[in-house]
C-alpha cells in the first residue's frame, strides 16, 4: 500500500506535526507500506520527502498516486478538516475524521455546543472578540483560550482581575475569538477512541495528566509531563469516561482515531476538547493508551490506515 504521510502545517503546531509525521513514517510496518513523505511548510507551500518545493498542483499530483493519505498535521489547515476535504476532492482515501468532524472539533465553542446537545457537561463560559474584550467583567478566576489554537498555545488561567487584559491580548494573538471559561476543578483525563469497520469502538484505558497548573505547551513538549496510563480511576469512573468519549465521538461524526480530553470532577466528566488528529509520536498520549491495551504503535498506525481504506 502506497501511503502519503503529510507533516508540518501552516500553523503554530508545525513542529509538533513534524514530530508526529516522522514517527508515523517510521512506525508504519515497512512490510505493508510504501511511504511517500510530504511536508507543508510553516508559511504554507508543499515539499516532497527530499525537501524539494512541489507547488500545490505537484502536491495534488503526488497525492493522487497514493492509495491513502495519512494527514499527520495538527491544527488549522490539517486537523480542521482541510486535508480531509482535499483528499475527498482528489478521491484518495484519508486517515481520520471527515471534514465536518475535524472542522467542528477544531472550534472549541462549536465542540461545546455539540457536547451539550447530547448531554455532556462542559465548562460555563462565553466567546469574546477583540471588540468586546473590555466588557468582560470579573467574577473570579477564569481560563482564557483561543477558540481554535492547539497544544494549549495562548491558554492561560487567570486568578487576578488585573491579569485578565494581558491574558486576553495573548490569546488574541492566536485567534480573534477567545473563550473565557469558569475554572473546572478536576483531574485531567484523556480518553482515546478508535472506530472500527464493524461499528465497534476500541477504547483503551484512560490516561491521567498529573501535575500542577495547566498542561501547557512547555509541559507538553518539554518532557516535564507526568502521564499515567492507565489512569487510576474506579471501574465506574472508567465506564462513564468511556461512554462519554464514545458519545462525543459519534455526535461529532469522527472516524478513525480521536483523543477526547476531560476534567474528571466529583460530579463526573466535563469535556475539555476533542482532537481528531491527536499527537502521534510513540510517546504521545493516544499511542501510550493503546500500548497499555496491548495494541503496539505499529499496530495502531496500521489499524488507522486500514480503517481509512474500508
Ligand atoms: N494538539 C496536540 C497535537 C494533541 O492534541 O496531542
Ligand atoms: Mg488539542
Amino acid at each position: 500500500t502506497r501511503v502519503a504521510v503529510i507533516g508540518g502545517g501552516a500553523n503554530s503546531e508545525h513542529e509538533v506535526s513534524l514530530a508526529s509525521a516522522a514517527a508515523v513514517r517510521d512506525g508504519l510496518p515497512a512490510a505493508s507500506y510504501d511511504v511517500v513523505a510530504l511536508t507543508i511548510e510553516r508559511g504554507g507551500g508543499w515539499r516532497d520527502g527530499d525537501g524539494r518545493p512541489l507547488g500545490a498542483a505537484g502536491a495534488v499530483a503526488l497525492l493522487s498516486t497514493c492509495d491513502v493519505v495519512f494527514p499527520a498535521v495538527h491544527g488549522a489547515g490539517g486537523e480542521d478538516g482541510t486535508l480531509a476535504a482535499l483528499c475527498a476532492l482528489v478521491e484518495v482515501p484519508c486517515v481520520g475524521s471527515p471534514t465536518g468532524a475535524g472542522a467542528t472539533a477544531m472550534d472549541k465553542q462549536l465542540t461545546k455546543l455539540v457536547a451539550a446537545s447530547v448531554g455532556i457537561r462542559v465548562a460555563a463560559g462565553r466567546v469574546v472578540t477583540p471588540g468586546d474584550a473590555h466588557h468582560v467583567g470579573w467574577d473570579g478566576p477564569v481560563v482564557v483560550k483561543p477558540l481554535t489554537a492547539g497544544s494549549s498555545q495562548g491558554v492561560a488561567r487567570v486568578d487576578r482581575a488585573d491579569d485578565l487584559e494581558a491574558a486576553l491580548k495573548e490569546a488574541f494573538v492566536h485567534d480573534d475569538r477567545v473563550l473565557v471559561e469558569e475554572v473546572v476543578t478536576g483531574r485531567e483525563i484523556d480518553v482515546s477512541v478508535l472506530g472500527c469497520a464493524d461499528g465497534a469502538r476500541v477504547v483503551p484505558p484512560p490516561l491521567e495528566i498529573v501535575g500542577p497548573g495547566i498542561f501547557d505547551y512547555a509541559t507538553k513538549y518539554g518532557g516535564g509531563a507526568d502521564l499515567r496510563v492507565p489512569a487510576e480511576v474506579t471501574e465506574a469512573e472508567r465506564d462513564v469516561l468511556t461512554d462519554t468519549a464514545v458519545k462525543m465521538y459519534d455526535a461529532l461524526g469522527c472516524r478513525g482515531l480521536a483523543r477526547i480530553d476531560f476534567f474528571l470532577t466529583e460530579d463526573g466528566p466535563v469535556l475539555l476538547e476533542v482532537n481528531t488528529m491527536p499527537g502521534l509520536t510513540e510517546h504521545s498520549q493516544a499511542p501510550r493508551m493503546f500500548a497499555a491495551a496491548g495494541i503496539t504503535y505499529p499496530m495502531l498506525l496500521d489499524r488507522m490506515v486500514r480503517e481509512a481504506l474500508r
